[in-house]
């Protein structure tokens, strides 16, 4: 039974023993004071505004990416996060076990690719900040080439982004958690394309990886739930990002296209994402493992 996370809501309620003070702890469920996250990809797109949501329910945020040093958009984003005031008292209280302490986002430059310099960043903050508690695997690309003319290479280059290098990132992340004796929770970023094929779109190395993410959860979340560990995928449909924007804008007809292609005829915003991610992150959801959250406006309804 020592297995089990505090009982909480009506239990909370009803237990004989428990502090008689009156407050709401829906929100403090969700909130992540103290708790460090980090987020591959998190120089732009979604991976930016999935490192802004944690840091806004109260986390440390690094963001691992490509470029040597951050743009003006990310630090931008940055300045606001400093501006944030702390969280309320009432939210604070109800979250479990962690000193309030004060969001910041912090940049680290590493390649996901490289295993070895992917685990020594995690190293690097787990000795800086004494924990990681959250990990989003959100680096990724994406290409189109028909099946039958696909280039090997370009074939490989892309699986080792979005396969490799997710593990690596779920890998030095898991290491730290189990290091450090942290129920830490690992979300992969995959999509929908991942367990459909995109109407008429030569994907097939993109669908072939974001599949191979859904499986790669799976089977660590089944591994590490004796740690403690939970391990989950978010699966977008079409988000209006740089990366769908590269595509999209040499072909003006595909944007209709792609919206019609869901009940709610229209793109999703990365701001779409904000909830499902602090969700996964947080104690609002210590049973969920192995599992996959599809946000996709409907698309895999049709
Ligand atoms: N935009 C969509 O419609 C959509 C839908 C489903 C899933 N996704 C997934 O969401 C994730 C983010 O997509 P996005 O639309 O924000 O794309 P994006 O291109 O805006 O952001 C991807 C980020 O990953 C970084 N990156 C690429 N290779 C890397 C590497 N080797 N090491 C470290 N960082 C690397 C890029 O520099 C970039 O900042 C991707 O995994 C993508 O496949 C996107």
């Amino acid at each position: 039974m020592t297995n089990l996370p505090e009982p909480k809501g009506v239990a909370a309620i009803l237990n004989p023993n428990a502090c008689p003070s009156v407050h709401r702890s829906i929100f403090s469920d969700f909130a992540l004071p103290g708790r460090v996250a980090v987020i591959t990809g998190g120089h732009r797109g979604i991976g930016l505004e999935m490192a802004f949501a944690l840091a806004e329910a109260g986390a440390i945020v690094y963001c691992v990416d490509l470029p040597a040093f951050p743009d003006s958009d990310w630090e931008a984003v940055k300045q606001h996060v400093d501006k944030l005031s702390p969280l309320s008292e009432e939210i604070v209280r109800g979250a479990a076990n962690k000193p309030s302490s004060k969001s910041k986002l912090v940049y680290i430059s590493a390649d996901v690719t490289d295993q070895d310099g992917t685990r020594a960043v995690f190293k690097h903050i787990a000795e800086t900040e004494g924990r990681v508690d959250v990990c989003v695997a959100c680096a990724g690309i994406l290409r189109s080439a028909e099946c039958l003319e696909y280039p090997g290479d370009e074939f490989r280059k892309l699986i080792d982004i979005n396969v490799n290098g997710v593990f690596f990132t779920a890998q030095a992340a898991a290491r730290q958690m189990v290091r450090l004796g942290i129920p830490g929770s690992i979300i992969l970023i995959a999509s929908m394309s991942g367990s459909i094929a995109n109407r008429g779109q030569n994907f097939v190395a993109y669908n072939t990886s974001k599949s191979a993410v859904l499986q790669m959860a799976r089977s660590m979340a089944c591994e590490l739930a004796p740690q403690k560990i939970r391990v989950n995928t978010i699966s977008p449909g079409y988000i209006l990002t740089d990366m769908t924007k590269a595509y999209l804008d040499p072909q003006p007809k595909l944007h209709a296209e792609w919206s019609s292609q869901n009940p709610m005829d229209r793109l999703g915003r990365p701001d779409e994402l904000r909830g499902v991610v602090t969700w996964l992150a947080s104690d609002a959801s210590t049973y969920c493992t192995g599992s996959d959250m599809i946000v996709d406006g409907g698309h895999r309804a049709w």
